[in-house]
């Protein structure tokens, strides 16, 4: 198995509530690397670029609304098999079907305040991260 990069977002619900730190736990207890990070203030043009993807989706309003509420933490996680891997530790994007442990299951409020975002290929990870970050901001 590849050693992969992907990027995750702590989101505003997260950082209100002050659960940076139990979050990371839970990424480096799965044995994700926290190899870049930062707390950033998305504005709405930043918010909206990033889920272009959903742009038609009826939810993509509030949801932009929603990421722009507060401060988030962008980060590149970096680990054998990273993509899949941060998805299995956040579970399912509604918390309702998140299994027991995960990042959504213990902390998430809704489906919208669902704690955390992460790339769901290689292929995003790769746009997702140059998003964010630059080369020399990324430390292995
Ligand atoms: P995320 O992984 O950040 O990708 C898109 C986000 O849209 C998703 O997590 C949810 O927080 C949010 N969202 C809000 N409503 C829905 C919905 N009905 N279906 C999927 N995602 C939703």
């Amino acid at each position: 198995m590849a050693t992969e990069r992907t990027l995750s977002i702590l989101k505003p619900d997260a950082t209100r509530r002050n659960l940076t730190g139990k979050i990371n736990t839970l990424l480096e207890d799965a044995g994700l690397r926290i190899v870049a990070q930062k707390r950033i203030q998305l504005s709405r043009a930043q918010a909206e670029g990033f889920y272009a993807v959903h742009r038609e989706r009826p939810f993509f309003n509030d949801l932009v609304t929603f990421m722009i509420s507060g401060p988030v933490v962008v980060q590149v996680l970096e680990g054998e098999n990273a993509v899949q891997k941060n998805r299995d530790v956040m579970g399912a994007t509604n918390p309702a079907n998140a299994a027991e442990g995960t990042i959504r299951k213990t902390f998430a409020e809704s489906i919208e305040a669902n704690s955390a975002h992460g790339s769901d290929s290689l292929e995003n990870a790769a746009i997702e991260i140059a998003y964010f970050f630059s080369g020399i901001e990324i430390v292995g």
